[in-house]
């Protein structure tokens, strides 16, 4: 049992210009077997959010608290958050000319499991995650990302999901350029990943179709930079229907 708690977080984007800050307190707790759902506008911060807690350099923490069971998390490297459990499926994720996707991965995994994993046995597991999220082996040789569909691309978030087995999994967007039948393919491999491993999930969504497959306990509106309502699944329903203004409006005053 594992508990990522986030503390009245503020945060800035830094820019040529300065620092712009972005979140504005936000407070949220995921315990694992739990999945919330961060719904909000666009801008609101959300993905300024899995920066912050991932350790982006381009974002910097001015207050407030992130730890995973009790340990500060804003006080490790990315690498040691990433061994620490943290994992963070980007909403645009980068392409890495050069580097090949098999090479990628079992760097990514021996970084985060401490040691190589056998090779025989990696081989096995990778060929059959990858066959679970429906990705066809001659992606192995290709380079990370590069001249990937933006679908590609999101599936194979869910891969090294899959292979580097974190205690908090941050997924920004997944859903957003699937098409229905991947749709489906990823949310049953992040729901296989959920129910056999101890795992704590923020979905980041637009969507409540992605939230058809894979079923929060928990949704919350972001807006302004933080967190301005909390509900259950029906609350996503809600905001379908009747969008963010209530929230927006709120959060500007
Ligand atoms: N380099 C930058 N310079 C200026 N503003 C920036 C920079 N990076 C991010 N921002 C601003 O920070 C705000 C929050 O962006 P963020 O990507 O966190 O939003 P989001 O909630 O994830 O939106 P979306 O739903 O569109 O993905 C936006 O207004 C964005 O323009
Ligand atoms: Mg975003």
């Amino acid at each position: 049992m594992a508990t990522l708690e986030i503390k009245d977080l503020h945060a800035d984007v830094v820019t040529d210009e300065g620092n712009k800050p972005i979140l504005n307190g936000v407070n949220l707790t995921i315990r694992s077997g739990e999945t919330h759902a961060i719904m909000g506008p666009n801008g609101s911060g959300k993905s300024t959010l899995s920066y912050a807690i991932a350790g982006h350099p381009k974002y910097e923490v001015t207050s407030g608290e992130v730890l995973l069971d009790g340990e500060n998390v804003l006080e490790m490297s990315v690498d040691e958050r990433a061994r620490a459990g943290l994992f963070l499926a980007m909403q645009y994720p980068v392409e890495v000319p050069g580097v090949s996707m098999s090479n990628f991965l079992r760097s990514a995994a021996t970084a985060v499991r401490g040691e190589a994993p056998k090779l025989r046995h990696w081989v096995k597991e990778v060929k059959d995650e990858m066959s679970q999220l429906d990705i066809s082996s001659e992606f192995a040789e290709r380079s990370v990302n590069e001249g990937f569909s933006g679908g590609e691309k999101k599936r194979h978030e869910i891969l090294q999901l899959a292979l580097l087995k974190p205690k908090f999994a941050i997924l920004d967007e997944t859903d957003s350029g699937l098409d229905v039948d991947a749709l489906r393919t990823v949310s049953e491999a992040v729901n296989d990943y959920k129910s056999n491993n101890e795992v704590g999930v923020m979905l980041i969504t637009h969507y409540t179709r992605i939230l058809k497959h894979i079923e929060p306990d928990f949704v919350h509106v972001f807006a302004g930079g933080k967190v301005v309502q909390s509900g259950g699944k029906e609350l996503a329903d809600e905001l379908e229907a009747d969008g963010y203004v209530k929230y927006t409006t709120e959060a500007a005053v």
